[in-house]
């Protein structure tokens, strides 16, 4: 059976707001009674971490070997796909995490990509400078440290690594900035592009 549900991957360097920018999202389509459901990649990943290597803490999962990040990711993607089945889905998630010798791991490899079948992915950037800011004040975290030209590099990979996806999938891609202090304005823009697909 074909599943017909649209998925929407959601993106950007960690702490850009793309949580923030998917909640405005999430109040936008409760007032116009549309139904959308929301998967952190992240959280899923969480739970089979916990399961599979007694993980319990979501910024340990990009400090562990990536083999077993790609066991864990990939196991992801499967529930993922079981979850979203016929439905309108949000994705929220990374185009390539940061492992801790500073080499990038894909976030949707063949392997999600093939399971998820997107029909978008968005990319959600700011400038490094507003990113860095926002990483220092969000206590609810422990946040990498990241200077301005990696953060710039990591906004570079991200968007290759979303065309390359593109490439395989067919699916669009849109790149939205979530400004400082205009979160709404994204949120107003991610609702417009899920209302179009
Ligand atoms: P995940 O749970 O997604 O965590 P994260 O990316 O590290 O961080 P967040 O998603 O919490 O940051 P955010 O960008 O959403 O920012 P927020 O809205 O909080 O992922 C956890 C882990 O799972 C990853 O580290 C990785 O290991 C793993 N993972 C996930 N997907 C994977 C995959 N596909 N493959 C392998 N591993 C994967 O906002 C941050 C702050 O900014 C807040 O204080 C907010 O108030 C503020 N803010 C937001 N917007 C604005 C604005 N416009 N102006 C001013 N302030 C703003």
């Amino acid at each position: 059976m074909v599943n017909e549900s649209k998925i929407v991957i959601v993106g950007g360097v960690p702490g850009v707001g793309k949580t923030t920018v998917i909640n405005l999202v999430l109040e936008l389509a409760k007032a116009e009674k549309m139904k959308i459901l929301t998967i952190i990649f992240g959280s899923v990943m969480m739970e089979i971490a916990s399961e599979l290597f007694n993980i319990q803490d979501r910024d340990k999962l990009r400090k562990l070997p990536s083999d077993k990040q790609k066991i864990i990711q990939k196991e992801a993607a499967i529930r993922i796909t079981e979850r979203s089945w016929h439905k309108m889905t949000i994705v929220d998630t990374h185009y390539t995490i940061k492992t801790r010798t500073g080499k990038y791991l894909q976030g949707i490899p063949s392997w999600v990509s093939n399971a998820l079948k997107p029909k978008l992915l968005v990319i959600i950037e700011t400038n490094p400078e507003d990113i860095s800011k926002r990483r220092d004040v969000d206590d609810s975290r422990l946040r990498d440290e990241e200077n301005i030209d990696l953060l710039k590099e990591h906004q570079e990979v991200n968007r290759t690594s979303a065309i390359t996806i593109c490439q395989k999938t067919g699916a669009l891609l849109a790149i939205i900035k979530n400004k400082q202090g205009q979160a709404d304005e994204a949120g107003a823009s991610l609702f417009r592009y899920l209302k179009s697909i």
